[in-house]
């Protein structure tokens, strides 16, 4: 083994969360401006040191890091590995808990960085077989997007067990992304959607209604519709929120940047918490957005510009 270094970043899903999971399809952009690194070194101990756990690789099947201890273990064994120690260091500027992919981000660079340290090619299929390990303990029923999307380098056009297709992004406008503040547990969002929607049939409709407006936002995105995209954007968090993964919070942030002049608004990833995104036409609007979800107590906020997305 010698030093190794993998990358990542966080990703927003465009459209489409939740129904995702049913085989709906969503609209996913990595956002490579919120960058991660995983860095390994050869090392006399198995030691991790990371924001969410530090110690050694055993006691951390007890911690929030359990998914990317059981990836390490079982990459460690494929390289037939396990009794050589190591350090991994994570440094990571995505927000935890906040719909952002940290945790796929984290396994991600985690998988590239020990393939770095042994030398060995990694295609994208093995990238995203292994990261199923980590996200399978974290999620209980992934759809997979948030590997996909912290492992790209361009937006995808996602629908689950598929591979993913590289989209078009408009040349003008732009999200402005805002942090509620408050976790929101991808695990338990999803749980609770799939009660809902067994027991209330007109829960169960949401789901195919989101998938279309997904499709509908397609159309939006390759003619550079911007104002029909932002009403499609508003109208799948309303049935988000009807879904119960919404927050009042939320709903706040959604409300504040349409007012402020946000063409459409969303929570992104699982809700409950996390982070909102709202649609903007240029960096004048974008700026009146992201200062008035200041104001309202955002916890931070990030600005991502469509045309970053055409390098
Ligand atoms: C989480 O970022 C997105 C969800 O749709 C879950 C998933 O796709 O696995 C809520």
């Amino acid at each position: 083994m010698q030093n190794g270094i993998g990358h990542s970043h966080a990703k927003i899903i465009l459209m489409g969360e939740h129904a995702v999971v049913y085989h709906q399809p969503a609209i996913v952009l990595p956002i490579s401006s919120i960058k991660l690194q995983a860095t390994i070194v050869p090392n006399a101990q198995q030691e991790i040191q990371s924001s969410f756990y530090s110690g050694s690789l055993a006691s951390a099947s007890d911690s929030p890091f359990a998914g990317i201890a059981l990836l390490l273990r079982q990459l460690l064994t494929y390289f037939d590995a396990k009794a050589q120690g190591f350090k991994l260091t994570i440094e990571s500027e995505l927000p935890p808990e906040r719909g952002m992919g940290s945790s796929a981000a984290t396994a991600i660079a985690v998988i590239r960085a020990v393939y770095a340290a042994f030398g060995a090619e990694l295609s994208q299929t093995t990238l995203l077989n292994w990261a199923s390990v980590s996200e399978n303990v974290i999620h209980g029923n992934p759809s997979g997007l948030d590997a996909a999307t912290t492992g790209a380098n361009s937006p995808l056009w996602f629908v689950k067990g598929q591979l993913p297709r590289p989209m078009h992004m408009p040349t003008n406008g732009g999200l402005i992304i805002a942090d509620t503040g408050v976790s929101g547990q991808t695990g338990v969002a999803v749980a609770e959607v799939a009660q809902r929607i067994q027991a209330d049939a007109d829960l169960a409709a949401l789901i195919p209604a989101i998938g279309n407006q997904v499709r509908q936002a397609a159309v939006c995105l390759a003619q550079d519709d911007l104002n029909q995209l932002g009403q499609l954007m508003t109208q799948t968090h309303l049935q988000l929120a009807r879904l119960g993964v919404s927050s009042e919070k939320l709903d706040q942030f959604v409300q504040t940047a349409n007012q402020a002049g946000a063409l459409g608004s969303k929570l992104t990833g699982s809700g409950l918490g996390g982070c909102m995104i709202a649609l903007v036409n240029d960096q004048a609007s974008g700026q009146r957005v992201d200062e008035a979800l200041q104001q309202i107590g955002a916890r931070q906020t990030w600005q991502h510009w469509f045309k970053e997305d055409m390098n």
